[in-house]
């Protein structure tokens, strides 16, 4: 919306005005006017009520909230990377602000709680969040391992024999509750009065408690607090034991203008409620959507390795958070839609996760999903979730306690309810069912012995390929074959979209391709690849061509789109040069399966080297051009696309020769109008033209590991097989940091201050480079 008061200029609503405005004047929609994050609706699915704005108003203005609402994926994704734009420092605030007598009340305790991390701004959160990072390294979360196995296991042992349980009052809610104060060092002996004070503190921030509760719940909340100061004093008695409350205790000692006593007062309290509902809450979700899709829960009883990445798909699809807060700072665009500054965004993580446009048919529950740990469950860049690989290893935990113990465990008939928040999201009860007598371990007690080491950390995209089976293989033209993929217990593969790609491992986990799906994304059972044997390329295409028959098994992961088709364009001009055709017959399908205005331009060296011309020509007609070079005919891109049309979108897959030479028209065009697929590679895009190589000297490991042009420190690091943990790889979060013992860094990262940089004691490894030809690290 224009901040002018006219409808013009944005980009929803065109005209008529609807009978009510927001603050920048822009009009507001029905649907955005009924709104309301505490209604049944959004309480039981919230990306499923914000559906219609993820699709057609992505960015509204909620008049019952006051808030703007965001639902689509990078634009949340955006947000979070600029936290100087999009401040956290609301992000524990009272949704609903409280009445003048709720207030006296919080005061009568001295309530102060102020700001901890996640809603402090830089420069001050930054500092504070590296120094107190160290408990939460793989190293040190570690050592939580046995004590997490041990109370899920007696918790179980509770209720095993029994037949039935509310999970949730029976495990759920008290482990992690426990686990965290572990995590804290907190004495147990406190554990029943914290539990009841923590749930006011929720329906305190996030809740809209009525007149009537809000004194009651200030009660709690100012009980809290100075119950959390209590604590906190005990600590301070015996600041050497265990726990990250007494490590920023510690700390404090070195750094008491970072870790001050508001500080660590308010963490105390809010640490218990991060650590705690988050997962408990996504515990309960996930346990309640894997037996809502019984053959998912079945795999992970059967191979319990697939437990990391279906915690994973369980956090995109259903999280414990469903949506955090940002204050705008100054004048910002969302989505082409201006956004004032001193506006607050509601971002609704939980429909970004099932935006389609990240994640291949985001509503699909798959536990096999490739980029599932993506998901924004846990935010994103600088303030991303510091315990989220805690919570990782208790959901892992709680999984494999429970599909050992009770696979044969089923949801009983209930209409789950919620605490109504606009964030925290969990059901307040979860009832399952199961027969005793069948209770594995009856007849085998040895499976109590069986373990499966923890992951820590995010899955690995190795351990969650999809095993299909080659249902044909045919020759589609001069050293093309053509691959049909379906899945071997002839289940429906993932949807996907024209452009998206499988990765294919050919023969070897290490070597695993790309190529583009050809077939018809309407049909979900199979999936097409065309594959052109390439004996000058890396192995991938020769091995599928000398080995692949019908009836093998294959392991795939995706589908994935990193090519997509707007299908809002006016006019499509879709290039396609040799096996660059794959992707692009599948965007002619759909723009002809649309009514859309396109046309198909198809080179390659000779016809007989030329895949899918048949269908081409069956399907489009008039509408394809075939250039052939060996008749003569070639396509003469300068004359094809001329100068740029509005409204005319180019999207081309092809020899890096043509696509080069596109780009050089293209260069004056706006933004979105040619689009060109590049094999996305997992790893950041460097441009080793403007790069040079060197090598790191890692001094604890004795060895020194040559960093090439187009590679980051990280992922060179990781090659060598020298573990070094990240979260954004793009130079916000700090989770990369490394000591530099000699030689000078190039510093490309937003973590570090101007004076630590000119330090030269440390870098960011996801991002950073050296300046020289040699940097040391303490490694
Ligand atoms: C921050 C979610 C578990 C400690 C956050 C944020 C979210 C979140 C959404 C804000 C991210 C942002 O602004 O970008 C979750 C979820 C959890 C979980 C869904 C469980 C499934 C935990 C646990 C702990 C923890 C177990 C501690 C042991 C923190 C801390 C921050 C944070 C300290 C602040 C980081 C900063 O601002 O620098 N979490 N959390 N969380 N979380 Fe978690
Ligand atoms: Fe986030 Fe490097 S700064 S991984």
């Amino acid at each position: 919306a224009s901040t002018s008061s006219s409808a013009e200029g944005c980009p929803f609503h065109a005209a008529p005005p609807a009978p009510q405005s927001g603050p920048t004047g822009c009009p507001i929609s029905a649907r955005a006017a009924e709104f309301d994050p505490f209604s049944d609706g959004y309480q039981q699915d919230p990306p499923d009520y914000v559906r219609w704005a993820r699709e057609q108003e992505p960015v509204f203005y909620s008049p019952q909230l006051g808030y703007w609402v965001v639902t689509r994926y990078d634009a949340i994704k955006a947000i979070f990377r600029d936290n100087l734009t999009f401040s956290p420092s609301i992000a524990l605030e009272k949704i609903t602000p409280t009445g003048p007598e709720a207030n006296a009340v919080l005061e009568q305790y001295g309530y102060a709680m102020n700001r901890t991390l996640v809603n402090e701004d830089e420069p001050a959160h930054m500092p504070r969040r590296r120094i107190l990072m160290e408990p939460f390294t793989a190293e040190e979360l570690k050592h939580h391992e046995p004590m997490v196995r041990r109370l899920a296991r007696e918790y179980v042992d509770r209720f095993i024999d029994n037949g039935r349980a509310d999970l949730v009052d029976q495990m759920l809610w008290e482990v992690p509750l426990t686990v965290a104060l572990h995590f804290l060092g907190v004495p147990e002996e406190d554990m029943d009065t914290l539990r009841r004070y923590s749930i006011a503190h929720t329906v305190n921030t996030w809740g809209r408690p009525r007149p009537e509760e809000q004194v009651a719940v200030a009660h709690a909340v100012g009980n809290f607090w100075q119950y959390a100061g209590k604590v906190l004093e005990k600590m301070r008695q015996a600041p050497d034991q265990p726990g990250w409350m007494r490590y920023g205790i510690r700390k404090q000692k070195e750094h008491p203008e970072v870790v001050t006593d508001s500080y660590l007062h308010s963490m105390m309290m809010a640490g218990i409620v991060a650590a705690h509902e988050t997962t408990a809450n996504a515990t309960a979700n996930a346990i309640k959507l894997l037996l809502q899709h019984p053959e998912s829960w079945r795999e992970i009883c059967e191979d319990p390795s697939l437990i990391p990445n279906a915690v994973e798909e369980c956090l995109r699809h259903n999280g414990s958070v469903a949506a955090w807060r940002r204050l705008v700072t100054r004048d910002a665009r969302i989505e082409g839609v201006d956004i004032p500054a001193g506006s607050r965004l509601l971002i609704v993580t939980s429909s970004a996760n099932h935006d389609d446009r990240h994640f291949a048919d985001a509503d699909f529950f798959d536990i096999r999903r490739d980029n599932s740990s993506d998901h924004l469950t846990f935010g994103y860049g600088s303030h991303q979730c510091m315990g989220k690989n805690l919570a990782r290893m208790e959901m892992q935990i709680f999984l494999e306690e429970l599909t050992r113990r009770l696979p044969h465990m089923r949801l009983t008939g209930q209409r789950f309810t919620y605490v109504p928040n606009t964030s925290f999201r969990g059901p307040e009860h979860l009832w399952v069912e199961w027969d005793a007598a069948r209770n594995p371990e009856r007849q085998r007690p040895e499976i109590l012995q069986t373990q499966v080491p923890v992951r820590i950390g995010e899955p690995s995209r190795h351990a969650i390929a999809r095993p299909v089976v080659v249902e044909s293989v045919a020759r589609a033209a001069g050293g093309i074959v053509r691959l049909r993929l379906a899945s071997p217990d002839g289940k429906p593969l993932p949807r996907w979209t024209p452009g998206a790609h499988i990765d294919v491992e050919c023969g070897d986990p290490e070597r695993s391709r790309q190529y583009s799906l050809c077939g018809d994304p309407a049909d979900t059972r199979t999936l097409e690849i065309a594959v052109l044997h390439e004996p000058q390329g890396r192995g991938g295409s020769a091995w599928i061509h000398a080995h692949v028959q019908a009836g093998d098994r294959l392991r795939i992961r995706g589908p994935r789109n990193h090519f997509r088709l707007d299908e809002s364009a006016r006019k499509l001009v879709l290039i396609a040069g040799g096996i660059g055709i794959t992707p692009i017959s599948a965007m002619a399908r759909r723009a002809r399966g649309l009514g859309l205005d396109y046309t198909v331009h198809y080179s390659g060296r000779r016809r007989a080297d030329m895949a899918l011309l048949d269908e081409l020509a069956a399907l489009h007609g008039p509408r394809l051009q075939v250039y052939v070079s060996e008749e003569g005919r070639r396509n003469d891109l300068a004359a094809l696309l001329g100068a740029h049309e509005p409204g005319r979108q180019v999207y081309a897959c092809g020899p890096l020769r043509m696509l080069h030479a596109l780009e050089a028209l293209g260069a004056g065009w706006p933004d979105d109008a040619l689009r060109i697929e590049h094999f996305a590679s997992d790893l950041p895009q460097l441009d080793p033209s403007r790069e040079h190589a060197f090598e790191v000297e890692l001094k604890d490991s004795g060895i020194t590991v040559a960093v090439p042009a187009d590679r980051t420190v990280l992922a060179a690091l990781r090659a060598a097989n020298i573990d070094v943990p990240s979260d954004c790889e793009e130079g916000l979060c700090g989770s990369c940091e490394v000591r530099v013992l000699a030689g000078k860094v190039d510093h490309r990262d937003k973590v570090l201050t101007r004076a630590e940089r000119e330090a030269n004691d440390r870098i960011m490894t996801c991002c950073s480079r050296a300046c020289g030809g040699k940097l040391v690290l303490e490694l």
